[in-house]
């Protein structure tokens, strides 16, 4: 099993994952595609657990982008409901892996019922301490570039800081992953090579991994797969090879 052959003292700190392909999995089995989402709850419990169980601090997961909300409105009515009864139904398996939530994007686009059902679970949540798990809801990255540029020029405007004092540390503190380490490992699922506007500014260094499983079928074997892959890579960061010292090799 490849659980063993993890080096759990080089674990990535913070894993965000691409959950794609639902609809396909439910097309394959001539269902609609919403039988796709509703099965891919499992693998978001699967890979929840497996990180937690690791040691994996955080895992943003990417649940819903700006850009679908240009989906037909049923499959969108549909996915808000069924988010709602998720975030309700995992709360009690949160609390079971000490995992404390969390949730990045556009809250004001989203039903209130929902925004109420994730505060709900962010307060019951939030003194776990094992690894905090990050709802990428309603989320892309060029949004919260826009905000956190629209933030900084007024704080400039306002006298707060010099246009001097706008670097990259200032950047990162204004974006709303502010709270957590930039992912030094994104999986994506279903076979699709693109990064879709999901954590532009943080994945500059991230180390890449695409499956063609389906995020249905996603299980803790393929994160265990995925995370060896990332172990087998050696980040370099600009330098080369030699100089690196033998504990990043
Ligand atoms: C990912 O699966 C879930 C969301 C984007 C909400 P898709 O719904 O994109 O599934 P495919 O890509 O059409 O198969
Ligand atoms: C990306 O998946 C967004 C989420 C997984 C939530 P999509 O299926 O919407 O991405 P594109 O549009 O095919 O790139
Ligand atoms: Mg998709």
């Amino acid at each position: 099993m490849s659980k063993e052959k993890i080096d759990l003292d080089r674990l990535p700190q913070h894993i965000a994952i691409i959950m794609d392909g639902n609809g396909r999995w439910a097309k394959e089995k001539g269902r609609f595609r919403i039988f796709g989402h509703q099965n891919g709850v499992k693998a978001v419990r699967e890979v929840s657990e497996g990180c937690a169980e690791l040691g994996v601090k955080c895992l943003t997961l990417y649940a819903f982008s700006t850009e679908n909300w240009n989906r037909p409105r049923i499959e969108v009515n549909a996915l808000m409901t069924l988010l709602v009864k998720t975030i309700r139904n995992e709360t009690k398996t949160l609390m079971k892996n000490g995992i404390k939530l969390d949730a990045i994007g556009d809250r004001s686009m989203l039903p209130k019922e929902c925004v109420q059902e994730l505060d709900e679970a962010i307060e019951i949540t939030k003194n776990n301490k094992n690894m905090t798990l990050i709802l990428a809801l309603s989320y892309s990255a060029k949004w919260d570039i826009v905000n956190a540029t629209k933030n900084i020029a007024k704080r400039a405007k306002n006298g707060e800081i010099a246009i001097e004092d706008i670097n990259e540390e200032l950047i990162d503190n204004t974006l709303t992953t502010h709270n957590y380490p930039h992912p030094e490992l994104m999986i994506r699922t279903s076979g699709e090579l693109r990064i879709s506007n999901f954590l532009l500014w943080e994945m500059a260094y991230s180390e890449l991994y695409f499956t063609t499983v389906l995020w249905p079928d996603y299980r803790k074997e393929h994160l265990y797969e995925a995370i060896l892959d990332y172990q087998s890579r050696e980040r370099r960061f600009g330098k080369t090879s030699d100089q690196l010292s033998p504990e990043n090799k």
